[in-house]
């Protein structure tokens, strides 16, 4: 696989003497002078026989090289809100490089009024600057974008889906090569399904010839404006690869009703799924006490390790999800009010900051705050500087159980106070059983989304870290607390409902269900260090809090998807070690979603939506590399690699 290279460039905002959005960079227009509006219905609409394609599908996927402004997205979106024989779910998925700042891309926007109400809901989520895949909805998600901000090098090989029609929209070919070349064709040709269809405005005979030669027949046109011609065409593989089959009945049993069941849940109702959840604790979650509040914010490292891309997508789909679902009238709490992470010894400090130099993030996703800045920001005295993300927050996560439960509807039907013993296939669906063998629920596809207790109803092939926590909820009147959350060793949150919730332990082989009181002092010494001059008036032996149980994997990253067959794996062992992920032998229908360790809202809606898109193989949210990173099929994989399965 390529490096990753994630820092973007913005576009720079020009025009050309027509008055056409133009590029310094790479020295053309971004649309012809005529019009990009009516460019987008000639070439790209009509081009790839938009809308008579996607009549009555269940689900359509446009591939896009070069998002650009979003006129052919705008366009595309206004025809099939406007077709009576829309598909169900339109994925629009494009690549850019160089995606323009909000502010310009609202003021390019102004342009186009045509298009202004859905410029407008485009603008609004539209993403921070940061490199990687962003998943943005529209239209009650009928309507998904996926961005993905790279080089379209980078990006086409890690994506994951299969095109029914293709736009190819880089600047001329001439002065950006890259977006035409041989091999790039190729690689576009792999994602489309046999009969997709291309379409762009160019005919120059190196992108015929490279589109020939990639397995699509093509044809010239006539042209838009004032290019004569443009070419079409349609895939037509030596080797068709066989289509994906899409799930049968869209009904299934999810155990476990914390944020991982929950999000899993809402996102397959979403798509149209009913489930069965099964929840061993007795209460659901509108009853169960919710004091406990945890913290959300991106990870950063200086390579943008696996975990910080992956995180980084997943922290902001679950902003985009949570406002989503409070736009939507649900009761979240929460708050956006800001983490400042607390960086100490000076070693740490420059690292982080050449790390968000390097990586060119914006001040909207993170920078790093002198003391002075952060002291101001917290309202307190502080030890030092630190990364401050402004976006990060606390919430309270059984307020987002609760709420996406409310959003799943009748769709969804709990069964709370009963625990799944055991799993088992009964033709072609999967049981769930009480201990005295009673069958709870049964369906075609089942998610594990217990946690600690997934890998005793389905092995990995690796055992997961169970990993007690221990939060204290200090009396809000002990201490003047930060208005902002303060991570570090520990963290502390702002005060909320007459205390301060600060934590929390790490206490490996400990299993005590009940508050100790050396976690509540080991607490208030994380307390006292993260607020160096606080006079803290709190006696460890009066304060309450809450255990949880974390559920972590050695390389500290969820599972996301189709569950192992460890047992048809080790039989096979000998012929695993040069193959993909995608060859290893699954369990049909068994998927989990778990191990979030400490970042569980980060991952929630990220690691729903992933494992919904490959239960009904639409394009993934985020990059292959980083999907596989996520399979739970990956300890089977590296054990055949070395040897000891
Ligand atoms: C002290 C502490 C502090 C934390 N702080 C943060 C933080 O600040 N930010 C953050 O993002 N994350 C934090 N975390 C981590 C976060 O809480 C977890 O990542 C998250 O709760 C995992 O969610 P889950 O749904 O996978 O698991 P759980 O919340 O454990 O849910 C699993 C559910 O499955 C049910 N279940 C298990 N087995 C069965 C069965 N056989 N049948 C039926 N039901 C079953 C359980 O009852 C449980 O309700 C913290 C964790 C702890 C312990
Ligand atoms: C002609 S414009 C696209 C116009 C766009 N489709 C629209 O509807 O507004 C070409 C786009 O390709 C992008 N681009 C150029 N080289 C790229 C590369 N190597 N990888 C990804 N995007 C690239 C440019 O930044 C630019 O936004």
């Amino acid at each position: 696989m390529l490096p990753c290279l994630m820092r973007i460039e913005p576009a720079a905002l020009a025009f050309d003497i027509d008055g056409t959005p133009y590029s310094p960079v790479y020295g053309d227009v971004y649309h012809s002078a005529q019009s990009g509006p009516a460019q987008a219905q000639h070439v790209f609409l009509d081009g790839n026989d938009l809308p008579r394609r996607w009549a009555h599908a269940r689900v359509f996927t446009i591939l896009e090289t070069g998002f650009g402004l979003g006129l052919n997205f705008l366009a595309t979106w206004r025809q099939w809100r406007d077709d009576p024989a829309r598909c169900a779910r339109l994925h629009y998925v494009s690549v850019e490089k160089h995606p323009f700042a909000r502010a310009a891309l609202e003021q390019l926007h102004a342009r186009y009024p045509e298009f202004a109400p859905l410029a407008r809901q485009l603008q609004d989520v539209w993403p921070p600057l940061v490199g990687g895949m962003h998943r943005l909805h529209f239209e009650h998600e009928r309507l998904t974008l996926t961005l993905a901000f790279a080089d379209v090098a980078e990006a086409v090989p890690r994506l994951r889906l299969r095109a029914d029609a293709i736009y190819l929209d880089g600047f001329a070919p001439r002065l950006n090569q890259d977006m035409w070349s041989p091999r790039l064709l190729q690689r576009l040709a792999r994602l489309a399904h046999p009969g997709a269809t291309i379409a762009t405005y160019s005919s120059a005979a190196l992108v015929r010839d490279g589109l020939q030669a990639a397995g699509f027949a093509v044809e010239k046109c006539a042209g838009f404006g004032r290019k004569r011609d443009m070419l079409r065409g349609s895939h037509a593989p030596r080797r068709p690869q066989p289509a994906a089959s899409a799930p049968g009945s869209r009904h299934a049993v999810v155990i476990g009703a914390g944020i991982a069941g929950a999000a899993v849940s809402e996102r397959l109702v979403r798509r149209g799924w009913n489930i069965d959840l099964i929840e061993a604790r007795a209460l659901p979650p509108t009853q169960a006490p919710a004091r406990y509040a945890g913290v959300f914010h991106p990870h950063i490292s200086r390579d943008d390790c696996i975990l910080s891309r992956a995180s980084r997508n997943g922290y902001l789909y679950a902003l985009r999800h949570w406002l989503a679902l409070a736009q939507s009238g649900e009761t979240l709490d929460w708050s956006r009010c800001g983490v400042l992470q607390l960086l100490g010894e000076a070693e740490r400090k420059e690292r982080m900051i050449a790390a968000i130099a390097a990586q060119g993030f914006p001040a909207e996703f993170a920078r790093y705050l002198e003391r002075g800045a952060a002291e101001a920001l917290a309202g307190c005295a502080l030890a030092g500087g630190g990364c401050w993300f402004p976006g990060g927050g606390w919430m309270r996560p059984m307020s987002l159980v609760a709420a996406q439960f409310a959003a799943a509807g009748a769709a969804l039907r709990a069964h709370f106070g009963l625990r799944v013993e055991r799993i088992a296939r009964s033709g072609e669906l999967w049981q769930a059983l009480a201990a005295d063998g009673r069958l709870i629920a049964a369906a075609p596809v089942l998610v594990l989304a217990n946690s600690n207790d997934m890998t005793r109803l389905a092995p990995v092939a690796q055992p997961l870290q169970q990993i007690r926590g221990q939060i204290s909820y200090v009396p809000a009147a002990s201490l003047a607390a930060p208005r902002i959350v303060l991570a570090g060793a520990g963290y502390v949150l702002p005060a909320f409902d007459g205390m301060v919730v600060s934590g929390s332990t790490y206490d490996r082989g400990n299993d005590d269900p009940e508050p100790q009181l050396q976690g509540h002092a080991s607490n208030l010494a994380r307390l006292a260090q993260l607020l160096p001059q606080a006079r803290i008036a709190a006696d460890a032996a009066q304060i309450e809090g809450a255990v949880g149980f974390r559920c972590a994997a050695p390389d500290h990253l969820p599972l996301v998807g189709a569950l192992p067959d460890v047992a048809a794996a080790a039989g096979r062992k000998l012929s695993l070690g040069g193959v993909q992920l995608a060859e290893l032998p699954r369990r049909d229908g068994l998927y989990c979603a778990t191990a979030y360790a400490s970042r569980g809202l980060v991952w929630a809606a990220l690691a729903g939506e992933l494992l919904a898109s490959q239960i009904e193989n639409e394009p993934l949210p985020l990059e292959g590399d980083l999907a596989d990173a996520l399979d739970p099929g990956r300890f089977v994989m590296k054990q055949a690699r070395r040897g000891t399965l």
